[in-house]
């Protein structure tokens, strides 16, 4: 008998045809996921799960799904499970990477891009008729080439946009837990400082951290009041990384010049301040959104889910010590 497998939500169709040539798949061919109770009820004596960063599998959830094995993510984060209560059962968690390392530091650029040079607030002045002569102060923005970028956390995403930035002839200055090779470094020309001085230093920050307890809020008033008036933020990593209402303070107070963000603390909603303010760029968590990138993450899960069902270790294991 093949395993049984739930794909909560709507995925692209060559990874369901993979599912369905491998396992017994039960697909919710919808865009809206499933509540706690019906996702409980359809994952109800289903070997491995296909979820999506808006499933939520909290110890409880865990806890009252005997049968299952196997989490999917199709997502190169998973602050949406709970890996220690995955861990101690034993199942077996995968995530998304490096297909969509390319895709989210191109996206991570355009923000910063589009926030330095109001290309947003450009277009609408545009077409809404306001644009009667040329002016020589009209719509000017922030210099990126020659300007500083900070990085905060230098993984495969924080690397990428570091050689993006190389084009534009950047300063690199980074902060995270732990430094990067020197190759790196003199590869990408990369200076590493302690976490304020790059916040006191940066034109540009950007950030690249996961969720965890210690990275939440890891920006708030605090950190927004050592930055430079000029500097702008960009976050495509994890909303709850930065505390929006404290950026929406600092933006009002002309703490800080910008922001582009892709991820909130409570999506879909967003701070109503935001919404309100042009030098805000915004979008719906599409920084890995290319039809190709989110083709790859939704196969590399299905490849995922039937290798780690099959008890071989998958490529893409989050929770290692499943497998030791
Ligand atoms: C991820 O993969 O974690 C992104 O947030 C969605 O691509």
């Amino acid at each position: 008998m093949k395993p049984r497998v739930l794909v909560t939500k709507r995925i692209y169709p060559s990874a369901v045809e993979y599912l369905r040539q491998h396992v017994d798949a039960e697909y919710h061919e919808s865009d809206d996921g499933y509540g706690a109770e019906q996702l409980l009820e359809h994952l109800t004596g289903k070997q491995a799960v296909v979820s999506q960063l808006t499933d939520k599998f909290s110890a409880d959830v865990i806890a009252a799904l005997p049968d299952l094995k196997v989490i999917s993510n199709v997502a190169v984060g998973y602050d949406n499970i709970d890996i220690a209560a995955a861990t101690q059962r034993r199942i077996v968690v995968t995530n998304t990477p490096d297909v969509l390392t390319d895709t989210t530091a191109d996206f991570a650029f355009t923000l910063l891009m589009a926030t330095a040079r109001r290309l947003v607030e450009a277009d609408k002045y545009l077409r809404v008729g306001k644009w009667t002569q040329w002016r020589i102060d009209l719509l000017t923005g922030h210099d990126i080439h020659h300007a500083t970028l900070g990085i905060l956390g230098m993984g495969r995403i924080g690397q990428t946009l570091a050689r993006r930035a190389r084009g534009f002839e950047m300063r690199a200055i980074y902060s995270d837990v732990q430094r990067a090779a020197p190759e790196l470094e003199r590869e990408l020309q990369l200076e590493y400082l302690p976490f304020d001085s790059v916040l006191e230093q940066s034109d540009f920050i950007s950030v690249h951290v996961p969720l965890l307890a210690a990275t939440r809020h890891l920006l708030g008033a605090e950190q927004f009041a050592r930055m430079k008036k000029n500097a702008i933020l960009i976050n495509t990593s994890r909303g709850p990384v930065v505390d929006e209402a404290a950026l929406a303070d600092a933006l009002a107070a002309g703490e800080i010049a910008g922001a582009g963000l892709d991820v909130f603390e409570r999506e879909p909603q967003v701070e109503p301040r935001l919404l309100d303010m042009d030098n805000v760029v915004l979008a719906p968590h599409i920084a890995s959104a290319s039809v190709d990138t989110r083709t790859k993450m939704c196969v590399m899960a299905a490849e995922n889910c039937v290798t780690a069902l099959a008890g071989t270790r998958p490529p893409n294991l989050v929770n290692t010590a499943v497998f030791e």
